[in-house]
């Protein structure tokens, strides 16, 4: 039988009523059998200092051993001004930091992005795939889950009311899944 694939997911949004915060929770009743979803919440990651990045933040250390220790990352987030909002980038420069001791390593990664707007953060998601070049990170490519006009597709208990969606994201993590088994075998 094959190993368990863990995943740990994270939202580039802090908001209560994260339509991408949402969509983590979708994900963790999507997630495949074989593979289980850890969510770590970014609250509380300070903002980076290069002059701690060797003796970094308790949240810092407790994020950047999950990351290690998952097979797999799962990001759902915003469009901020058509890139990805600070508190994600913040995050991910903390993890990949000191030089030498990039957490993102060679982890396989599945993006999600959830907007008000009706390209449904597909900018961000080309600005966040640009860090994974330098992270040397290996994005699942499809399908890509860009969730648009998101106040039309959740209800007001943030709960996912589109199955053309939830369809998307499931076929993401089954994607997401495989491609760590891959990456685990090479
Ligand atoms: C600072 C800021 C910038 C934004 N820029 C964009 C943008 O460039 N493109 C977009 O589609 N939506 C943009 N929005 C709207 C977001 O899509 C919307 O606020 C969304 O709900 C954020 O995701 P969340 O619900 O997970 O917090 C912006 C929102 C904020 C607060």
């Amino acid at each position: 039988m094959d190993e368990q694939i863990s995943i740990l997911g994270f939202a580039g949004s802090l908001r209560q009523h994260s339509y991408n915060r949402a969509l983590l929770r979708v994900a963790l009743e999507l997630v495949p059998d074989g593979a289980k979803l850890e969510v770590f919440e970014l609250d509380g990651i300070p903002p980076f200092n290069q002059d701690s990045e060797s003796s970094p933040p308790e949240t810092v250390k407790e994020f950047k051993t999950k990351i290690k220790a998952a097979d797999a990352l799962l990001i759902a987030t915003p469009e901020y001004n058509y890139s990805i909002p600070g508190v994600l980038k913040n995050a991910i420069d903390w993890a990949s930091r000191p030089y030498g001791d990039n957490a993102f390593e060679g982890k396989p990664v599945a993006i999600m992005s959830a907007s008000t707007g009706m390209l449904g953060g597909a900018r961000a998601q080309y600005h966040l795939r640009q860090s994974f070049v330098f992270l040397n990170m290996y994005p699942v490519n499809k399908p890509e889950v860009l969730v648009t006009f998101a106040p039309e597709k959740f209800d007001d208990k943030g709960r996912l009311l589109d199955e053309k969606t939830k369809k998307l994201i499931r076929e993401l993590l089954d994607n997401l899944v495989a491609w760590a088994r891959r990456l685990k075998k090479v």
